[in-house]
């Protein structure tokens, strides 16, 4: 069977970063679904967003997830935050691979993401609040979606791949 591991979480929370570490150790290719949409349509996220609105944005991400996990052979896969949102999505990522949940704090995705301009769901006037509220409503889909959940007290990348490594 195929070795596929999908890392779900807030934004900020290192999921680009950690899988692509963990990718490599593990000798496996790296899937981004925010660049596999952003290559699909030619441009960002954010420009996405802004043109489309979030609905048109969450149809899309459920196609590439879809897409992303029917395809044969091994990967680490990190998605976007939001991609829990959705009870189908949750549901395929859970079936098809083994779901990581990176958790932070929103103080700590707050001091990541403070100069941040390319998440659109941040470009608001009090962030902190967002980030606050976004983690209130999603944490527990994150964990519904997740085998496990790794408590990222600000580790380093290192200790996080190291971490996730061990739960294989
Ligand atoms: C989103 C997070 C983003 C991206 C989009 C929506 C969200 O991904 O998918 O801007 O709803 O939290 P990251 O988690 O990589 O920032």
């Amino acid at each position: 069977m195929a070795l596929k591991l999908t890392l779900v979480g807030m934004p900020g929370g290192g999921k680009s970063t950690v899988g692509k570490q963990l990718a490599r150790q593990i000798g496996v290719p790296f899937v981004d679904s925010d660049h596999e949409i952003e290559r699909r349509v030619g441009g960002s996220v954010r420009q996405f967003f802004d043109q489309h609105g979030e609905d048109a944005f969450r149809d899309l991400e459920t196609e590439v997830l879809a897409e992303l996990i029917a395809r044969p052979g091994d990967s680490v896969l990190a998605t976007g935050g939001g991609a829990v949102l959705r009870e189908r999505n949750r549901e395929l990522l859970h079936a098809g691979s083994t779901v990581l949940y990176l958790r932070s704090t929103p103080e700590d995705l707050f001091r990541r993401l403070r100069h941040d301009t390319t998440r659109p769901l941040l470009q608001v006037k009090d962030p902190l609040a967002k980030l606050r509220e976004l983690h209130q409503q999603r944490d527990p889909l994150y964990r519904r979606c997740a085998h496990y959940v790794l408590e990222s007290a600000r580790p380093s990348v290192h200790a996080l791949v190291n971490m996730a490594l061990m739960q294989l």
